[in-house]
């Protein structure tokens, strides 16, 4: 049958109608340079990047970019197969030590993005004798790796409301015949920009013998004064039982994610791990430059100061012109509008301006606090960021806003 002519294609082409008309459509907007503070839109040209998960400008940095190139020529295009069948790189081995010491756990291990090392990790380890217990705003990746656990291995599943510690007190107390039980949060919450609270989550597992996971994509790199995330920013590095974790973000922005923990559990997933034993590994060129951005995180902790900064000199600029960011301390500024349309028209208004943010609604976030979410990087100037205020300040004010 002809594409486009079958009952399928009918039924979704109905519903896009619809996002159509209810404002809700997203439109994918083609870039023609590298990620950086500005990029070149196709049809549009130069505008300023408040939208992506460059936190340290290491997406198009020189020196990983380099080990990218050193990477393709040291270990050519493809890995071929799965690492157990067709051996793995030693590039691959290396990057995990970097990431675990990073992280500050014993071991880690490699998947193509954070999205499969989310999903693997519960399906994996759980049995039909455990619990999972989830904070509500948890990263969907996370959410889609406890129904895929649930289906599998019969894991009993819960979730907390957000940030609650007394309610997820009281799920673990009723939990008490689990063999293991295990809690997961975000590091920082993607769309709040909010921290979660390490150390009240750590001594609420503690007193119920559970285990902690944490999702630190947008905390690797960008808290603690060495960017190791989360349990820096506390003081806690060591104590958190698991971290998940993307290279797609601070950590160069290609592709990868990662487990760490203990040896045994990154030995256990090795083993057992789906997506690792039935898909090839991540390619060795953005093995190689993920690895080059863990070094120079590690040498140049400078860049996580200026990160600090910039958010800094940001937030409060747009609070001086009267918009009521989220408060928080990470890189993530959610301006929160009510009704998906108005975030989707707002953006629109800031890309007219010369700056693509994006804005984000249900079923990303909660229906009626759809937001234009800003997200600030180390590598913005002074006059870019400065731009990208007189650009808000301008939409702002069209809308009645401020
Ligand atoms: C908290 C969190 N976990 C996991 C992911 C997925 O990361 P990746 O792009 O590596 O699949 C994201 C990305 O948006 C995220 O924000």
């Amino acid at each position: 049958m002809p594409n486009g002519t079958n009952a399928l294609d009918r039924r979704l082409n109905h519903e896009l109608d619809a996002f159509r008309r209810d404002g809700v459509y997203k439109r994918l907007i083609h870039i023609e340079s590298p990620q950086a503070p500005r990029v070149r839109m196709e049809g549009r040209g130069e505008v300023i990047v408040l939208s992506s998960n460059n936190y340290l400008g290491l997406a198009n940095d020189p020196d990983v970019v380099a080990a990218g190139k050193r990477g393709l020529d040291e270990f050519g295009a493809g890995t071929a197969s799965v690492r157990f069948i067709c051996g793995t790189f030693t590039v691959h081995r290396d990057l995990e030590a970097a990431c675990a010491r990073l992280v500050g756990t014993e071991a880690s291990l490699s998947f193509v993005s954070c999205w499969n090392a989310n999903e693997a990790l519960p399906a994996t380890v759980l049995t039909d004798r455990d619990l999972i217990l989830s904070d509500q705003l948890n990263h969907a990746s996370i959410i889609d790796g406890i129904r895929l656990a649930k289906s599998i291995t019969k894991c009993q599943t819960g979730v907390f409301r957000h940030a609650d510690l007394d309610e997820l007190d009281a799920k673990l107390a009723a939990a008490a015949d689990r063999e293991i039980k295990l809690v997961v949060s975000d590091g920082v919450f993607s769309m709040e920009g909010s921290i979660a609270n390490l150390p009240g989550l750590l001594e609420t597992c503690r007193r119920h013998g559970a285990l902690l996971w944490l999702d630190d994509s947008h905390a690797t790199g960008v808290l603690g004064t060495h960017g190791r995330g989360t349990a820096e920013h506390f003081g806690l590095l060591g104590e958190v039982d698991i971290i998940t974790s993307t290279l797609g973000k601070a950590l160069g922005g290609a592709a990868g994610g990662f487990v760490a923990g203990s040896a045994a559990l990154c030995d256990y997933l090795t083993q057992r791990a789906r997506p690792g034993l039935f898909s090839n590994a991540l390619p060795a060129t953005v093995a190689a430059s993920a690895l080059k951005a863990v070094e120079l995180l590690e040498a140049e902790p400078v860049r996580v100061d200026r990160l600090g900064e910039n958010t800094r000199y940001f937030r409060e600029r747009l609070v001086a012109l009267g918009f009521r960011p989220l408060p928080g301390d990470t890189p993530i500024v959610p301006v929160i509008l009510g009704e998906t349309a108005a975030a989707i028209r707002m953006s629109e208004l800031l890309l007219d301006e010369g700056v693509f943010v994006t804005g984000f609604g249900f079923p990303v976030v909660p229906q009626g606090e759809a937001r234009v979410r800003c997200q600030i990087s180390s590598a913005h100037t002074r006059q870019d960021l400065d731009e990208a205020l007189e650009a808000f300040a301008r939409v702002g004010r069209g809308l009645g806003l401020i």
